[in-house]
Parts: structure tokens; sequence; C-alpha cells
């Protein structure tokens, strides 16, 4: 329901006669948001091979398993008993809390306790209360780029301000202390560090994020830390939690986290936030006035995903290293492209830059937003460029798809592209 004649959102013009509020249909804040490029390549796709036509989607980021057995089952009891049909606490079931600071010793060696948990409506919910909680207007956060499409609007909508320090190729995608050096100004409160990394795959050394670590303790800023790829890392390389390699830094850093990638739970919706417990507090007062808890049912899930063992992340991370190989060989034989080898998550994020200006199936991209559009269109194949995680020039794959279809999508991308003029 729209109504035509009513301005849209917006400062009007000198010449324009005022906006009263009312008028302003949606809120500067609001229309400010640009819609998540990731769902909307991935809807795209969906709609497309609704209306029957053959789209290979490397668009999306959840594994294509099912969740495993146990843990559905363990949602199917909880379905069944009337005590998981009642609220829960804002903050999280007890049990859960309980779960969440044993998995984080197991996991990462860190200490917790329940009061510095919030359970959250998956690791996204988490992002954005955990920068609500942390940030006033003005506050600057660090945001290593190329970054997760949702970390500078969750920035933006809790006032702060998103100071892009970016990676290349080069470097892997990982940011040095020289650059994050180079980009804190008195107004840095948090650096937020990703690793693994949505969109590179890129993984740090732990001396890395130990050096990283050390530098943000002495410069006295705040950590966000986003662990949810933590379990996805390939060839023996392992994904240190920053606190846990600088404890010091614990009474100012707040992780994120959450079932979704590890469990292939992403339809389940829960993450959470671990840190210092006055933090946890406001965020959980935030969350009770927003969304309450979590679907009871989903938290019994996770309760049993998080209690059990790591047999099924084993499984898929086998599947995904496979898959990894195979998409990284196969779009190196394409000229043009550049590929880094990625070590975490499960996406490929290739320089295009030296595709872009020619010609391809009678069409000149000259960005990585016009590429995708022809790679769709083409060879309908959907991949995500690059101007989404705020570096252009670059196309983000997930290859959390079956084999058969990444084999498929690949070829058909090599036989457009290998004709680009
Ligand atoms: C880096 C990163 N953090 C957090 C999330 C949020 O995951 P969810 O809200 O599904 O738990 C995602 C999902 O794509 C992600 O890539």
């Amino acid at each position: 329901m729209t109504a035509p004649t009513a301005p849209g959102p917006g400062t009007p013009g000198p010449q324009q006669p005022p906006v009263s509020p009312a008028d302003r249909r949606v809120s500067r804040r609001i229309a400010s948001i640009a819609e998540s490029a990731t769902l909307a390549v991935d809807a795209k796709a969906k709609a497309l091979k609704a209306a029957g036509k053959p789209v290979i989607g490397f668009g999306a980021g959840e594994p294509d398993f099912p969740t495993p057995d146990y843990i559905v089952e363990a949602a199917v009891q909880a379905a069944r008993n009337p005590t998981y049909h009642r609220y829960t606490p804002a903050g999280g079931l007890p049990a859960l809390k309980e779960a969440i600071v044993a998995k984080t010793l197991r996991d990462s060696g860190v200490q917790a306790t329940p009061a510095d948990v919030l359970v959250t409506n998956g690791g996204k919910q988490a992002v954005y209360e955990a920068l609500a909680t942390m940030l006033d207007p003005g506050d600057e956060v660090l945001l290593p780029a190329p970054y997760w499409t949702t970390y500078p609007e969750a920035i933006r909508l809790a006032g702060g301000v998103p100071v892009p320090v970016v990676a290349d190729e080069q470097s892997g995608y990982l940011v040095s202390v020289r650059q994050l050096e180079a980009a804190r100004t008195p107004r840095t409160k948090v650096l937020l560090f990703c690793s693994p990394s949505n969109p590179t795959g890129a993984v740090y050394p732990p001396e890395q994020v130990e050096e990283i670590g050390r530098w943000a303790l002495e410069a006295g800023l705040w950590v966000l830390t986003d662990e949810i790829y933590e379990h996805l890392t390939y060839g023996g390389v392992t994904a240190p939690s920053m606190p846990a390699v600088v404890p010091e830094l614990q009474s100012r850093c707040v992780i994120v986290n959450g079932v979704a990638k590890t469990y292939a739970m992403t339809g389940w919706r829960v993450g959470w936030i671990l840190g210092p417990s006055d933090v946890v507090k406001a965020a959980t007062n935030l969350q009770s006035h927003a969304t309450s808890n979590v679907a009871n049912v989903s938290q019994a899930a996770a309760i049993a995903a998080l209690t059990g063992d790591l047999a099924a992340v084993d499984t898929m991370r086998a599947a995904f290293d496979r898959r990894r190989q195979t998409i990284v060989s196969m779009l190196r034989e394409i000229p043009g492209i550049a590929c880094p080898e990625p070590q975490g998550a499960f996406y490929v994020y290739p320089s295009v830059k030296a595709l872009l200006g020619r010609e391809i199936a009678g069409r000149t991209p000259t960005s990585s937003v016009e590429l995708a559009e022809v790679i769709l269109e083409e060879a309908e194949v959907a991949v995500v460029p690059g101007e989404a995680f705020g570096t252009p020039g670059y196309l983000r794959l997930s290859y959390a798809l079956g084999d058969d279809d990444l084999v498929e999508g690949i070829s058909r991308m090599q036989r457009l592209l290998g004709s680009a003029g």
C-alpha cells in the first residue's frame, strides 16, 4: 500500500516547499539503509529459477547440508513439550548460556560466565546489538575491507562511522597494524575483526591476530570479533580467537558467534554475544524491548548442537575443502581472473579488474556490478559483485553448493568470460 502523491524520503532542495515530518514516508535513518546485496542476488537468482531458468547460484552464504539429525530430533522433542511453548528469559535459556560458555572454553580457550552471554536471533542480530550497545553518535569503527555487507549498515544504524581499511589480494586480504594505525583517530572506538572472513575467506595467522590485538589494547580500543566461521578452516590452518591470544583484551572485547555455519543451522536463527557482563546486560535490555527471546525450540536445538561433538562440521569441512580446490583451479583457468586461495569460510573472492571494459557477449561491463549482471543474464550464474563488500572490481562466489552444480556453473563462466574481447 503506497500513496503515490506523497514525497519520498530525503530533504527538500532550496526551491521546494518544506516536507513535514508526517509527509516523510520513511525516516531518513532507515531510508539510508542499502538493501543487502547478497540477499538481493540470491532473491534474483531464485526468482529466475522459479521462472524455469537453470540458474546456478554462488550467492548464498549458507551450507547446502541439512542440519544434523540429533539436533533436529532435540527440536522435535522440545516442540512436543509445552515448556518450550513459552517465553524464555529475554537473554536466552540458562542451559544454552551454560553451553555457550562451555563451548567457548572448549573451542577458543576463552573463560566466561553465563552473565557474559546474550543469545540473539542469529549472528546478524548479535552484530547489530553489539554495535548499538557499544557506539555513540560519531564514534568511528575501523572496518577491514573487503567487509561483510551488513557491517557498515549496522555501524551507521548505531550512529557510528565506518572507516574502511582496505586490503587487496596482494596482502591476501589481510590488513596490517600499520594500515590500522594510519586510519585511527581520536574518535576511533572499535576495531571490527572477522577471521575467517566473509567475503574473502582470508584467515589471519595467529601471530597477526596477536599483533593486531596488542595494538588495539595499547591504543585503548574495543574489539568486536566475529567468529562465526571459526571451524571452517582448511589445510591445517587455525583461526584463534583474539581474546585467547591477548587475554588482557578480554575486558574490552565482544565476541559474536552462532550455530548457523558450523552446524548448517542458518534457518534456526541462533547466535550470541559474549563479552563483558555490563555490556552484555545493556545489550540484553535492548533485546528485551526489541525482539525478546530467540524461539524457544531453536534454543533447544542449539543446546543439542553445542553440547554435541564437531563431527558434522568435520564432514562439511571435507566437502567444502574439495569444492574450494576445484573452484580456485577452475577460476584460475579464466584469463583476466586473479583468484587467491582462501583458507577459511566458504567463499572465494577473485579480482576481475582485468575483465572490465572488455567486450563480453556483445556488452562491455565497466564495473563488477555490471559484470555480475552479464554473468547472470548470459551464463545464468549468480555471483555477488565486490561493490557489496566495499571493494569494486571483485566478485564473491560461495562454494556452499553441490559439486556438480559448482563445476557446471564455473564451466559456464569459463565459456562466457573466455570469449572476452
Ligand atoms: C561474517 C558473518 N557474520 C555473521 C553472520 C550472521 O549469521 P546468522 O545471522 O545467520 O547467524 C554471517 C552470515 O552470513 C556472516 O557471514
